[in-house]
């Protein structure tokens, strides 16, 4: 199969190396296209044996060229959130098939677009929730699966973003909310996705309230870092902040980010205190879902520790989930939690005392997830997959109507139906 990148930026390194490492005996990577030179020849550079002439670089303009000249059967769209819809629907028109990042798009203008273009052109998309994968995640399907506290009935869902981590979306193109959708589309996506999967169901009504406590300029003042610059680069302040992002002595930071902005103006170091910041920091949702069951949500992106506790009550027990990813930030460094001792999971049927369940394993990022997603994207012998982990492009519009729902429920100030929202702009979605 030949692949072609666009948005050759932190992300897209996984699939790069996937298609033209991991699996490059089965795959061809064709072409890279972005933006920015400097990251698309500092991504062309390191790709092993391209051939005679190196891989084909395109500029953003030269999309149509790099499809027409290239000929990928799929393309993988890995630039900011807000321009996905965008490389989507010309190369599903152009006649391949795509596999984006999420969240698949940031509002329902951009998801009509996608799901006509689909409609249309009857392409494959796959939104890779590479969440789905993590062992201790897929175990928690395989225990619904089963039936082993009956029908679900209510969940509780916290995740908790640390002050690295968390503060990430505040530097950049995530912490404006027409780019990112905010963090409820941006990050939620994965965990409504989750949801979703979990449940085998969608979601019917959201009620969300947000705020920003952390992120605003009162914060840094309160903390004395006056007089602020604003990025970290130039900040006068920059020693003393416990959110400082050193770009200068990050090689990977330096050369991807630093040493290219020259070209687009991109910061990566942007204050994290600014007024022009318009996500919200701590949010909560309550959702119904079809299948009847119920779901209290909260994100908080400046935790003391990263990870995320669930409880599933059920008609035949209850399953509780927590997963320790960041003990916590020292003196600026993330103290990661690895191994067994890094999550519990309790399974607690109705008239039986609780049981402390091995918890699956795996190795790599996202809690062992992304080596075995990318086997069953890139590996033509993989086995069927019997927990349905693959999504498309319905997975990926479900996992964002919660988020978006959400959004309206906090501009509204009351309930939103997710069915009147597709209804207002001609959507129509399989439940
Ligand atoms: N699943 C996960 O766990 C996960 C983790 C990180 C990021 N992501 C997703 O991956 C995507 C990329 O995130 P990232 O962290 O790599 O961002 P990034 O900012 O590091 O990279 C984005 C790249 O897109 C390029 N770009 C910007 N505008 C463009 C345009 N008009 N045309 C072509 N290229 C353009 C930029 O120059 C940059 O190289 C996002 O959708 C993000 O949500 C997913």
């Amino acid at each position: 199969m030949k692949y072609a990148i666009v948005g050759t930026g932190s992300r897209h390194q996984m699939f790069r190396s996937a298609v033209a490492e991991t699996y490059a005996a089965e795959n061809d990577l064709v072409g890279l296209c972005d933006l920015n030179g400097h990251r698309l020849a500092l991504s062309a550079a390191a790709v092993p044996d391209p051939g005679g002439n190196g891989i084909a670089t395109y500029r953003a303009g030269e999309f149509p060229r790099m499809l027409s000249e290239q000929k990928p059967d799929t393309v993988i769209v890995t630039v900011p959130d807000d321009l996905h819809h965008e490389y989507m629907v010309e190369a599903m028109r152009a006649g391949c098939d795509v596999i984006t990042e999420k969240p698949m798009t940031v509002d329902l203008g951009k998801l009509k677009a996608i799901l006509d273009a689909q409609a249309e052109t009857g392409r494959r998309v796959t939104v890779t929730f590479n969440y789905r994968y993590t062992p201790a995640r897929t175990q928690i399907k395989d225990l619904l699966m089963s039936g082993a506290i009956g029908k679900v009935t209510a969940i509780d869902f916290r995740w908790h973003l640390d002050r690295v981590h968390g503060a990430d979306y505040f530097r950049r193109w995530h912490r404006h909310k027409d780019r990112s959708g905010g963090l409820l589309v941006h990050k939620s996506t994965h965990h409504f996705d989750l949801v979703n999967w979990w449940l085998g169901s969608t979601p019917e009504t959201v009620t969300a309230h947000g705020a920003r406590h952390m992120y605003r300029p009162e914060t840094g003042d309160a903390m004395g870092l006056v007089p602020r610059g604003p990025r970290c680069h130039v900040c006068p302040s920059a020693s003393a902040c416990q959110f400082r992002m050193d770009l200068e002595t990050d090689e990977k930071l330096r050369t991807m980010y630093l040493e290219a902005e020259e070209e687009d103006g991109y910061l990566r170091d942007a204050c994290v205190f600014d007024p022009e910041i318009s996500i919200e920091d701590t949010m909560q949702v309550h959702a119904r879902y079809r299948s009847g069951a119920l779901l209290n949500y909260t994100l908080t992106a400046y935790s003391p520790w990263e990870g995320l506790d669930i409880t599933f009550q059920g008609t035949e027990g209850e399953l509780t989930h927590r997963h320790v990813e960041v003990h916590g930030v020292f003196g600026g460094q993330r103290e990661k939690a690895e191994g067994r001792e890094s999550m519990r999971t309790v399974l607690h049927r109705a008239g039986e005392a609780p049981e402390v369940l091995d918890v699956w394993q795996g190795e790599g990022d996202h809690g062992g997830a992304d080596p075995v997603m990318l086997g069953y994207l890139f590996d033509p012998a993989v086995e069927p997959d019997r927990y349905g982990r693959g999504s498309t492009h319905v997975d990926g519009a479900w996992s964002i109507l919660t988020g978006i729902a959400a959004n309206a429920s906090i501009e509204r100030g009351q309930a939103v139906g997710v069915d009147g929202l597709l209804a207002e702009h001609g959507i129509v979605l399989p439940c």
